[in-house]
């Protein structure tokens, strides 16, 4: 692939497509996460919230926070004297999100590439989960996510991963590929949505092309952790100065 920050689907009918499907599945969204981690994203949040070295009182920006489950994780932290924006452009994922409010989130109506209205170096840290796998131009996602964060500022992403050890890979090609556009499929009415999950992963891009794509894009230091037996990622990096 000559440039992986600007994937070849970079048109707006995946947009549509991907803001449709979310729409749809806002409702059961957060049960199935917890049925298809069994319960593990919680613990996955706490890894984004130990990587954005969070301190009581700081601003967080949540870029795809959908229904705000990692919103909520992230207001506890930063706690009454913190706040944190969440961001999606699902009208349905937000309405989810919007039904267990806390006092120091607020969540608006965006488009993750195009910030419109966020100041720049406004936030102490900007964190994306699950989400960039969905965005076609990730050179517009991380220049946005470093432009609203303060100069050593961190910008964090989670991202489900293929294993590449063989014997992970076979239980997770097992669990992803056929279990879970079925369970899903079912529980949510929609098997499309659950489809679409297991090709999104394997589209994306490698691990190391996305630190790539995050230095050119304004951050330094930029790491990254290969974790839960290789399913997740987590990606770190630093607005420069
Ligand atoms: C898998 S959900 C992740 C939700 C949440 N971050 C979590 O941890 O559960 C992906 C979210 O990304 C949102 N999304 C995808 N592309 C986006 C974009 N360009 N701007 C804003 N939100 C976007 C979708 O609407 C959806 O709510």
């Amino acid at each position: 692939m000559d440039n992986p920050g600007k994937r070849s689907d970079s048109g707006g009918d995946r947009a549509i497509l991907v803001q449709n499907m979310f729409d749809r599945i806002a409702v059961r969204y957060e049960l199935l996460n917890t049925v298809m981690t069994a319960g593990l994203h919680r613990v996955w949040n706490r890894k984004v919230i130990g990587a954005a070295n969070l301190l009581p009182g700081d601003a967080v920006l949540d870029l795809a926070c959908g229904t705000g489950s990692l919103s909520r994780d992230l207001a506890k932290r930063v706690g009454p004297t913190g706040r944190v924006l969440g961001i999606d452009f699902s009208k349905e994922m937000l309405r989810a999100a919007e039904s267990r409010p806390r006092p120091n989130i607020e969540y608006r109506f965006g488009d993750a590439t195009k910030l419109e209205g966020v100041p720049s170096g406004g936030f102490d840290a900007a964190t994306i989960a699950y989400g960039a796998r969905n965005i076609p131009d990730l050179d517009a996602l991380f220049s946005e996510m470093s432009r609203a964060v303060r100069p050593g500022g961190s910008v964090v992403c989670l991202e489900i991963a293929r294993p590449k050890n063989p014997v992970f890979s076979a239980f997770y090609g097992l669990w992803f590929d056929r279990i879970v556009p079925k369970v899903g499929g079912k529980i949510s009415g929609d098997a499309k949505a659950y489809s679409y999950l297991p090709e999104s992963v394997k589209e994306f891009v490698a691990a190391e092309d996305l630190a790539g794509i995050m230095e050119r894009n304004g951050l330094q230091d930029v790491t990254y952790r290969i974790i839960a037996g290789g399913i997740i990622t987590l990606h770190r990096g630093v607005r420069r100065f």
